[in-house]
């Protein structure tokens, strides 16, 4: 059957799954197996030179993980998919396959601190040039594009300020100047089940499916998602010979079967941070919240055009900068002290400590991204018992 206009939930579960023919098996089998046989010496030759299809070597491709790329293909909107072994290895399989030395990228400030390294002083070790700039402002992405620049690339809602970039707005304006400039869009935040770049004119999707698409703390992995030809160059320059991050088979079997959940705990996720974010915008202990499901949110009319929901990230700053914000992570007894995010348990950290302390004290402030700054990832418990725990450790202030 072909799941093209089946809900998001039925093409999660459905979309991409081959029958098991040999014995019939519900769940998709997992092929633990690095090579592939050949019937003769000949048949591997024709397959390495792309003339018979077929299996060769799990790095290039293995059974498993191409039901799992055809599913996320599916469920983003894009022609085709590659399966990483990380969300940082989707997106430097995809920057080593757009850039090389004398190109340009342009990209927004405020990123997941690896990307963000990567971008800084990885890739530009290498003769690539980077312009970090706010792609919510359009003005100065025109100011930025170059003859040479070869990518666009942003985050939204962005880790850790919820920034919202306006997608369709960014790809008019790169590709008005020029059409081959790939807008790279790290749709980790939202998950396809909120947003769907491609459907909004960026070329290319990246993800760590280490979060929300995984959703249960226990694989790291990662996606690229885009037009056929460009996922293949990806697959046979950007992973096979530069990066060389393959997903493993049974990390693919267990992001099948996460998949199976996706809307449903995607709507639990934005229950939980909708009523979290409520709940600090009205305490006098708090003084900034960024939770794009808020009015006051700078993005909330962008957010909400561009995405079916806001997410379960949220981000704050309590009165007392720094000191303050840690003494209240100290002091949570359920929600537990940890980075990565889009798991059944929520998770909090300290953004300029942790997960973004790639950036200089300059970068940061540059950035927006505040000392004191603390980020949340609310999980699949009751949100009673969350906001119970976040007013208890409030009132040790
Ligand atoms: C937005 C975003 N993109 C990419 C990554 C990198 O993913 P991974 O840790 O799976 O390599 C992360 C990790 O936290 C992230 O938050």
């Amino acid at each position: 059957m072909n799941h093209d206009t089946c809900g998001f939930g039925t093409k999660a579960i459905h979309a991409g799954n081959v029958k098991d023919a040999q014995y019939g098996a519900l769940s998709t089998p997992i092929y633990q197996s690095s090579t592939f046989v050949f019937d003769s010496c000949e048949q591997g030759g024709r397959r390495f030179a792309g003339a018979e299809n077929g299996y060769i070597y799990t790095r290039l491709g293995n059974p498993t993980t191409t039901v799992l790329e055809n599913k996320i293909a599916a469920l983003e909107g894009g022609e085709a998919c590659l399966a990483t072994a990380s969300g940082m290895g989707a997106i430097s399989s995809t920057l080593w396959t757009v850039a090389g030395a004398g190109k340009h990228i342009i990209a927004d400030g405020t990123l997941y601190g690896c990307t963000f390294a990567l971008l800084n002083h990885g890739i530009t070790r290498y003769g690539v040039e980077v312009d970090f700039i706010d792609t919510s402002d359009l003005e100065a992405l025109r100011s930025h594009l170059k003859e040479n620049t070869v990518a666009v690339y942003l985050e939204t809602p962005a880790n850790p300020t919820l920034k919202i970039t306006d997608i369709a707005a960014v790809a008019r304006e790169a590709h008005g100047y020029n059409p081959a400039i790939k807008v790279i869009c790290d749709n980790t935040f939202a998950s396809p089940a909120l947003q769907n770049p491609l459907s909004l004119g960026a070329d290319v999707v990246v993800h760590s499916a280490t979060k929300y698409l995984n959703g249960h703390g226990d694989v790291v992995a990662g996606f690229v998602v885009g037009k056929a030809d460009f996922i293949s160059q990806v697959r046979l320059f950007g992973l096979k010979d530069m990066t060389g991050a393959v997903m493993d088979p049974f990390a693919a079997w267990l992001l099948l079967r996460g998949l199976k959940t996706l809307e449903l705990r995607m709507a639990r996720h934005c229950e939980n941070a909708r009523k979290i974010a409520a709940f600090l915008a009205a305490h006098p202990a708090v003084e900034k919240v960024n939770y794009p499901g808020l009015a006051t949110h700078k993005g909330h009319d962008v957010a909400a055009r561009q995405m079916k929901d806001f997410g379960g990230m949220l981000s704050f700053e309590v009165r007392g900068g720094k000191a303050a914000g840690m003494k209240l992570v100290n002091a949570l007894k359920l929600i537990t002290v940890a980075v990565s995010l889009g798991d059944a348990e929520s998770l909090i950290e300290h953004p300029a400590s942790m997960t973004h302390s790639t950036y200089s004290e300059e970068e940061l402030r540059e950035a927006g991204i505040a000392p004191g700054l603390i980020r949340l990832s609310a999980g699949l418990e009751n949100a009673e018992d969350l906001i119970a725990d976040l007013e208890q450790a409030m009132a040790e202030l």
